[in-house]
């Protein structure tokens, strides 16, 4: 983003928004679903991608191991082709006009829509122990992540879309009461995206919560250790390497192998017919470790030089917040708070 883009949205180029947590090594669910989509967005739309810190302390996490996450996250990013000379790429806790504009948009915000959100009923159902109030309003700090920018679109996986559309109700609510000034966000569901189940239990997603190493891919896991989880992937007791109904564990390695080779399910079809499982996972194990190489070597060059992710962090978190200021000056001025000089 240039200067001259921060006094207005430009007509030509929509501007995007998303958010990940930073809660331990993504996964190649998190990459083919997510991330990886996030890379070619950057040639159509002005990128904005931010590290949600803020969001990951409503649940439990130590303060070192949050620190340490979030630094891997941004250099994980990095690594999966987030260019700075296209899009800003910043942690969230650096810029504080979203948690000021989530307070804001609190009293816009209903207790009986957030009570309704799918992912507080099954957090606190998981941690009985520590339901916060954060936790609760998780969805209305997501929303001001991306009013306070005006995003047009916003990639999200499936499981988010409930928390997108109370951002869109909130906004229109917000508009309606004090006059136009939010853009109303659209959903964006990348045609590349797709669902990656589990490797032990293909009728799971696959998540970084699982407990069974084998069952996920982590995109920084080694050549060999992608071949052995593959190798040892779940699937049935037949032998023809075909999607469809009832074959989850091979209609799973097919989208895996699809995703990261670009080739179509057909054309993967044709390619291992009459071939059997194992020689299908090895080579599954193989496309999807060479093409996690160069992630991986990029992010070890990262990760060693905290410097050059200090410097890319401070001054993406520094453009950010002058954009994002004068969407919550205008805010603060709709709602009749009394301008200020201090800032
Ligand atoms: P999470 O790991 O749940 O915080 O999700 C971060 C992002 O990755 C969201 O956009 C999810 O929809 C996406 N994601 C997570 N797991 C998968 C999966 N197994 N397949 C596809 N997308 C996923
Ligand atoms: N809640 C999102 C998730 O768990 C992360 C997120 C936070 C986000 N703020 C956002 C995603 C804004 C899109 C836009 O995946």
């Amino acid at each position: 983003m240039s200067e001259q883009h921060t006094e207005q949205k430009p007509e030509q180029k929509k501007l995007i928004f998303s958010g990940i947590q930073p809660t331990g090594t993504f996964t190649l669910g998190n990459y083919i679903g997510a991330i990886r989509n996030w890379k070619p967005l950057q040639e159509e739309y002005r990128c904005i991608y931010c590290v949600v810190d803020e969001h990951a302390i409503t649940v439990k996490i130590d303060p070192a191991k949050l620190r340490q996450k979030t630094l891997e996250a941004y250099a994980q990013l990095l690594a999966c082709g987030i260019d700075l000379e296209k899009s800003l790429l910043f942690i969230q806790s650096h810029v504080p006009t979203h948690a000021q504009l989530s307070w804001v948009l609190n009293c816009s915000a209903q207790f009986g829509e957030l009570s309704r959100m799918t992912q507080f009923k099954d957090k606190s159902q998981k941690h009985p122990e520590d339901i916060n109030a954060g936790l609760f309003d998780y969805p209305v700090l997501m929303a001001a992540d991306i009013l306070v920018y005006n995003a047009d679109l916003v990639p999200v996986g499936a499981d988010q879309m409930q928390h997108l559309e109370l951002a869109r109700t909130i906004a229109r609510r917000f508009n309606s009461r004090y006059g136009e000034l939010f853009t109303v966000p659209e959903g964006y569901v990348s045609p590349l995206g797709a669902k990656v189940m589990s490797l032990q239990d293909p009728t799971k997603k696959m998540s970084k919560s699982d407990e069974n190493p084998n069952a996920v891919i982590l995109i920084l896991d080694d050549k060999d250790t992608i071949i052995r989880k593959c190798k040892r992937a779940v699937t049935d007791s037949g032998s023809e390497i075909k999607f469809q109904e009832g074959k989850d564990g091979i209609n799973n390695l097919l989208t895996i192998y699809s995703a990261v080779t670009g080739k179509s399910i057909q054309d993967a079809e044709k390619e291992f017919d009459g071939q059997g499982y194992g020689t299908f996972k090895l080579a599954v194990g193989e496309a999807v470790a060479d093409h996690l190489a160069p992630v991986r070597e990029e992010y070890a060059k990262l990760i060693a030089d905290k410097a050059y992710l200090k410097e890319c962090y401070t001054r993406c978190g520094a453009e950010a917040l002058r954009y994002s200021q004068r969407i919550l000056n205008k805010v603060y001025r709709k709602i009749g708070f009394v301008a200020s000089e201090i800032r």
